[in-house]
């Protein structure tokens, strides 16, 4: 009986060849573009202890409260898959005591990240992001600068029609009288809250604000808005990042209800929109998060950042962008024992020479490996027979024209590599 066939798991995706390229080229592109901003690649690992997420992202958010891959590894420790990695970036710059480098503080990382969400388009179980980081800067100079990182990076992708929302959030102190506006303005209309927001008046009330349930969004057009709320100091900040985006040509729209998921951000908070998206339409987000190094136990460091979703930016790109020019490929087609180890010896070689090359493996006849050539899509096969290799010779044929000639075995691999690496093909 055949066995049954083992599947991946729900929300976690394969990236196929053809897709892959895309996601090469969107990696090259950031390091190129984030790199010409100061920022340097860090990698952090994909397993943390759980308390950094829980104490970084905030107890009481959706992330931390049913969306992690958390478990007990084999020694009991409690192990979480991370669900972002603002939080990894930040322990890892005070484990390695960085702050006192001033070389680096500008940084970014790309790789999964995991949440178990409900699985549609545009949102995974297994999602990847680019993560870009600045510590230790309070002017709000580099809140701009990262916004204008973002949407540079998006640009040199020709990614068009993208909405930047710009909110603040305050800091602890304005806060404070904010949130307790905002719960009593929530007990009063608790009848018309979904379940989840009805827990989360009471357990963190400005999560409300970023429910997605329609009747939620109905309550929420007549809340208290945290821009009436801020103290002198965030305020200044505020129409300082607005100033400097304006002096920078970037436009945006004041969402004064944009919250964000995760609880660490203070003042500046902004996500860019793509309307082609659908429902899941944020390509990236981020802002400030004064107090986070703290809390996770380092220094009193500011920090400003965001993360782009790259499935998201993948499903923007435009028709044939970042699929890249093929590579030219050329075919060994061998006959008998002894061209076929001529002709493996000369495959290796044309490789080693970044020349795509491809032989038959299971002796097929002439015609056979003619067809295969052909299904490859090469443009060049090279014939290699008894006949022609007693004379030192093998036969050059290019596909398109079926035009064909004698050539020296001597000196071929020099040939071909001169030829595969002409754009125009020719000889
Ligand atoms: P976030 O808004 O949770 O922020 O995620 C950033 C981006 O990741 C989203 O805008 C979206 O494009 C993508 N994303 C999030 N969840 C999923 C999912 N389940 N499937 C597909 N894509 C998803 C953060 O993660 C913060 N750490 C950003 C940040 C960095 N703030 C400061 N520095």
């Amino acid at each position: 009986m055949a066995a049954t066939s083992i599947t991946g798991i729900k929300g976690f995706n394969d990236i196929l060849p053809g897709e892959v390229e895309k996601w090469q080229w969107v990696e090259s592109v950031a390091r190129r573009i984030f790199s010409s901003f100061g920022f340097q690649e860090i990698r952090v690992p994909i397993l943390e202890k759980t308390e950094l997420f829980a104490r970084g992202i905030g107890e009481a958010t959706d992330i931390v409260e049913k969306e992690m891959y958390t478990f007990e590894d084999r020694n009991g420790q409690l192990v979480t898959m991370r669900p972002e990695a603002t939080a990894s970036v930040v322990r890892a710059f005070i484990e390695h005591g960085l702050h006192v480098r001033p070389t680096m503080r500008k940084l970014y990382t790309i790789g999964p990240m995991f949440r178990h969400e409900r699985p549609q388009k545009g949102r995974y179980r297994q999602f990847h992001q680019i993560n870009v980081e600045a510590f230790g800067i309070e002017d709000p100079l580099i809140d701009a600068e990262v916004i204008y990182a973002l949407l540079t990076f998006l640009g040199e992708l020709r990614i068009a029609d993208l909405q930047v929302h710009l909110n603040s959030l305050g800091c602890p102190l304005c806060r404070a009288p904010f949130r307790a506006r905002l719960a009593e303005y929530l007990a009063g209309v608790s009848h018309l809250l979904c379940d989840d927001c009805k827990r989360r008046r009471v357990t963190n009330p400005l999560r409300v604000m970023d429910c997605k349930v329609p009747s939620c969004r109905d309550v929420l057009a007549g809340a208290p808005k945290m821009l009436d709320f801020l103290c002198d100091d965030c305020r200044e900040h505020f129409q300082r990042v607005q100033d400097y985006l304006k002096d920078l040509q970037v436009a945006f729209t004041l969402d004064p209800y944009m919250v964000r998921g995760l609880d660490y951000y203070v003042k500046t908070a902004f996500e860019v929109l793509a309307r082609h998206l659908g429902a899941q339409n944020a390509v990236g987000g981020g802002g400030r998060y004064d107090g986070l190094m703290k809390a996770i136990g380092g220094p009193d460091l500011p920090g400003v950042g965001f993360a782009i979703g790259m499935e998201r930016l993948i499903m923007l790109l435009g028709e044939g962008v970042g699929e890249g020019t093929p590579m030219r490929l050329c075919f060994l087609a061998c006959l008998g024992e002894e061209a076929r180890r001529r002709g493996f010896r000369l495959v290796q070689e044309l490789r080693r020479s970044q020349v795509l090359a491809e032989m038959d493996y299971e002796g097929a006849s002439l015609k056979a490996q003619m067809r295969k050539a052909d299904r490859l899509g090469v443009t060049h096969v090279v014939i290699l027979g008894e006949d022609e290799l007693a004379r030192g010779k093998a036969i050059l044929r290019w596909m398109e024209t079926k035009a064909q000639e004698e050539i020296p075995l001597e000196g071929i691999r020099e040939r071909l590599t001169a030829l595969l690496r002409k754009p125009d093909g020719e000889a």
